[in-house]
């Protein structure tokens, strides 16, 4: 057959990213909440203050969303001062003060004024990633520390498999054109490699997990929250999505529950050695 033509879609796109993806938290909310039934759960804000330190200072959460970091810091360490960024003012008002719509390629803070930045899952929409990790190596002081977070290219397999499946039986083929993946343009796999040119020292906390559902819905929910880079993917996405959860329930029908492999990360990045690091551990 004759399919309509398939191009990547741009994750990086602002007007999307603004506009539709992250006008407000609902897309957000839907991939964050399939973690619920993620084993073994982690706590990530809590494995970022494990990492941090500090009680005093300024950290910026570039890219922060809904706030999950935010708030949780601001709670457990009232001496910090958190400051939330993002390149989308609608998601910004779910956040409380201070927060300052910006991009992380363009920080508006002076050199060396904040103690740790964060970008969780975020540096895969940055168009300019290696001016996105520079940017924060200018504004932090020296002992500084920025950590990110991202999954591998692996993550999900079982989703693109899925996916891949609903599609190509949408277009009537083997195999449809592959799922959405964010985090690709900053896999987990070579995130480490690239950080390294930036950084004296970076660490990687791998986070493997299994998710189990016994249910379609959370995972056609999470599937649907990439519906604002569905153009242009060379298949109908309501249509493969109804496909994928006939799918679905076909199979937990079968097996009694429906897994997904999931491999995230956290990268620790020092801006100095850490037999150089006393003043940051203050
Ligand atoms: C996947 S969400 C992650 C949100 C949060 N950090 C978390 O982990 O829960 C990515 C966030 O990055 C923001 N973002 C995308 N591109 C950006 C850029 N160039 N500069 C700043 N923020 C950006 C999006 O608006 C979105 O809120």
């Amino acid at each position: 057959m004759c399919g309509a033509a398939v191009s990547e879609p741009d994750t990086t796109d602002t007007t999307i990213l603004t506009g539709s993806a992250y006008r407000d938290d609902r897309h957000l909310a839907a991939r964050q909440s399939l973690y619920r039934w993620q084993q073994p759960t982690y706590d990530l804000p809590g494995l970022v203050l494990e990492h941090l330190p500090i009680r005093t200072g300024t950290v910026l959460d570039v890219g922060c969303g809904n706030g999950t970091y935010v708030t949780r810091l601001r709670s457990q360490r009232p001496g910090l001062t958190v400051v939330g960024l993002d390149i989308s003012p609608g998601i910004l008002a779910t956040v409380s003060a201070p927060v300052v719509a910006a991009d992380a390629a363009r920080l508006p803070v002076g050199d060396h004024s904040a103690t740790a930045v964060l970008a969780m899952h975020t540096l895969y929409h940055v168009d300019n990633i290696d001016a996105a990790v520079a940017e924060a190596v200018r504004v932090l002081e020296p002992g500084g520390i920025f950590i990110a977070s991202t999954n591998a290219r692996e993550d999900k397999a079982e989703l693109d498999d899925l996916w891949a499946r609903a599609a190509g039986e949408v277009l009537g083929v083997d195999r449809g054109p592959r799922r959405i993946s964010l985090s690709t343009r900053f896999a987990l796999n070579d995130a480490p490699q690239r950080l390294r040119s930036h950084f004296a020292a970076v660490e990687t906390v791998e986070l493997p997990g299994t998710i189990t559902v016994h249910e379609p819905e959370p995972v056609i929910a999470h599937l649907a929250s990439y519906r604002s880079w569905a153009e242009n993917i060379g298949v109908p996405f309501d249509a493969t999505l109804t496909r994928a959860r006939d799918l679905l329930q076909h199979m937990i029908d079968r097996d009694g529950r429906f897994q997904i492999t999931c491999r995230g990360g956290i990268l620790l990045c020092h801006t100095t050695r850490h037999d150089d690091k006393a003043r940051y551990d203050r």
